[in-house]
């Protein structure tokens, strides 16, 4: 799987499984198949209430762990610094993991003390429970201030982003400050998929819909995770590495006009 070199030295996947509302067996079974057909990154959080289902699926799929690299978020509401430390305990244990590849504060709470969860984060990074810290839902501003309290580097931003919420913005922001974006919801969970714009360019390079979105988002180096539940759909994500959009269809999404965004991501404004 290809990998983008984070700032804090490690290396990421660009393309991953997303595992919100995936729970129980399903999940289990979702994320066993992905590891099957050559996955090797999973986004989950504490607040899905997944990790547990998760961590016996790592186990089942029985891949060395240095090979797989799992990301998950501390939730809004335990961002102070003993919040952070007992909530990764938890994801640990639920994961059956000595460790976290990236770990990221998953909403801004303003009515938290930033400088408390990068102590936490820091101290983390230090015991080796986690390997590359980051933030979600954070806009230009609020990235900004968490690389200034942060001793180790924040690597990650992990985002909305998709052809009909292009933030291009905060994009050119994280990549002049080496943050890397993830985009989550890539596919704008299915709005993006009756598209006459995308459609055209995916009959015309014989790929499906949801394979030229992803691969818009890789061509911007950015990283992509998209969830999927059934076999179908982890296997064509997939396919999106040896071929390439041309510099016309790129401006193409790039320019296209609907807006949508999936997740409300209340008082924090977009794209900035
Ligand atoms: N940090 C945050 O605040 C945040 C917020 C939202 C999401 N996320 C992360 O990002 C991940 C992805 O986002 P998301 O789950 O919101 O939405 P998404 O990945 O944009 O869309 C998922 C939906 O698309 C369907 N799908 C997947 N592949 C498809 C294909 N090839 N053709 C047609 N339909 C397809 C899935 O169906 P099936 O399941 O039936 O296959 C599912 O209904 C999440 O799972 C989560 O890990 C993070």
């Amino acid at each position: 799987m290809k990998t983008i070199k984070l700032a804090s030295g490690h290396e990421m996947p660009v393309f991953g499984l997303g595992t919100w509302q995936l729970t129980g067996d399903k999940c289990k079974e979702a994320v066993k198949k992905a590891i099957e057909l050559g996955y090797n990154h999973i986004d989950t959080a504490w607040i899905y209430g997944n990790q547990e289902e998760i961590g016996e699926a790592l186990k089942e799929a029985n891949v060395d762990r240095s090979k797989l690299f799992i990301t998950s978020k501390v939730w809004k509401d335990n961002l102070d610094y003993k919040g952070v430390l007992s909530q990764c305990k938890e994801t640990l244990d639920q994961l059956q993991l000595d460790y976290l590849d990236l770990y990221l504060i998953h909403w801004p709470n303003p009515s938290m003390d930033l400088e408390e969860t990068f102590r936490a984060f820091n101290e983390l990074v230090e015991e080796g429970k986690v390997k590359s810290v980051g933030v979600s839902n954070f806009n230009s501003a609020l990235t900004k201030e968490a690389q200034e309290l942060s001793e180790v580097p924040v690597s990650v931003n992990q985002v909305e982003f998709h052809p009909y919420l292009n933030q291009k913005n905060l994009l050119k922001f994280c990549k002049k400050n080496n943050v890397v974006v993830t985009s989550y919801s890539p596919l704008a969970r299915g709005k993006i998929l009756q598209d006459n714009v995308l459609k055209n360019i995916a009959d015309e390079n014989n790929k499906t819909i949801s394979q030229v979105a992803l691969r818009w988002m890789l061509q911007k180096d950015m990283i992509v995770i998209p969830k999927a539940s059934s076999e179908d759909h982890i296997k064509e994500n997939m396919d999106v590495f040896d071929w390439k959009l041309s510099d016309e269809n790129m401006e193409k999404i790039d320019d296209i006009s609907e807006k949508h965004r999936v997740v409300d991501v209340g008082g924090v404004d977009f794209d900035d």
